[in-house]
């Protein structure tokens, strides 16, 4: 079995290593997305449970108007950046609206994804040729450094999906402070948070029925199998959802169904389980006016406005420093 002054090849395979001896086992579910999980993602947005995209979608439909409104500020030509872009589906409704208006900006979509970006910057060519595009690849860290000495337009920057919720608070109210520091005043940070909800409604969105949701948790052992050469059993697991209605969190876990040991060639580790031992692999964190407010004075932001839904499932909250 390895020990730990080994050296990793990858910051991958050292958290692997980490999560996977700690009690209560963990990984991180920054490691579902690769090809295969991109995909899954693309399956589960689409999904009728999985209600947070099509209500973002709609709220930035209903409101684009306004929305664009607050982005020109005096009509100066700005940079719309935007964090995690994936397909940017929801960000078309935008960018359509600022072509129509005549707008001037240019768009610089951030993702970890090399593939989504090239994705992305096709599908904009063919469908809304008039966007002055420039993609960035890298982690939201680096890339924010990037953001703060980039040039001096305006900035706005879009952070969608409720993608903070797989954050812990103390992580997010870092993510918000690194936020700040990358903006001046007249900049704006635009983001979506996921509300407090029928807690049935949240479990129905992370434990569908065709199974997708499971696939997408399972992934993180299929690239564990083929990319440290394990041997994990995906039929030995369960897919397991939980929601705390007063924290807002959701957590996912894999369950151990029996008593086994994998292997994990590349780190030459055995990893035992006891029958019902689980894995935690993501929170996805709900919210309400009170724990975004918080938030955001952690982090020294201001709330400027929000937008939302009807019955108020979703919103996307306007901040400035
Ligand atoms: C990307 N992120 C905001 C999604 C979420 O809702 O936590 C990922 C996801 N996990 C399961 N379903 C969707």
């Amino acid at each position: 079995m390895r020990n730990q002054t080994t050296t990793f090849t990858s910051i991958f395979e050292q958290e692997v290593y980490e999560g996977l001896t700690a009690h209560p086992k963990y990984l991180s579910s920054k490691y579902f997305y690769d090809e295969v999980g991109d995909k899954l993602f693309q399956d589960i947005m689409a999904m009728p449970e999985y209600y947070l995209t099509d209500c973002e979608f709609n709220i930035l439909e209903a409101n684009k108007t306004e929305i664009v409104d607050l982005f020109v500020d005096h009509g100066e030509p700005f940079s719309l950046f935007e964090l995690g872009a994936g397909d940017g589906k929801k960000t078309k409704i935008l960018l359509r609206h600022l072509v129509e208006r005549n707008i001037q900006f240019d768009y610089r979509p951030i993702d970890i994804s090399q593939n989504a970006l090239n994705e992305l910057e096709n599908a904009l060519f063919k469908e809304i040729p008039e966007v002055d595009i420039n993609p960035l690849q890298g982690t939201y860290f680096d890339t924010l450094r990037d953001i703060g000495e980039s040039n001096g337009r305006r900035k706005v920057i879009l952070f969608l999906g409720s993608n903070i919720g797989n954050l812990l608070h103390l992580q997010a109210v870092e993510f918000l402070k690194n936020m700040k520091d990358a903006i001046n005043p007249d900049d704006l940070i635009f983001m979506g948070f996921d509300q407090k909800k029928n807690p049935q409604t949240i479990l129905d969105a992370y434990n569908d029925q065709a199974g997708i949701t499971e696939a997408f948790n399972k992934n993180i052992l299929t690239r564990i199998n083929r990319e440290m050469g394990a041997d994990f059993n995906l039929d030995n697991f369960l897919h397991w959802e939980v929601y705390d209605p007063q924290s807002g969190t959701a957590k996912s876990y894999l369950v151990s169904k029996v008593e086994q040991v994998a292997y994990i060639e590349s780190l030459d580790l055995e990893v035992p389980f006891k029958r019902w031992e689980t894995i935690h692999t993501e929170i996805s964190q709900k919210y309400d006016d009170t724990i975004v407010t918080w938030l955001a004075e952690e982090a020294g932001l201001e709330i400027a406005t929000s937008f939302s839904d009807k019955e108020e499932n979703y919103k996307d909250y306007v901040f400035t420093k």
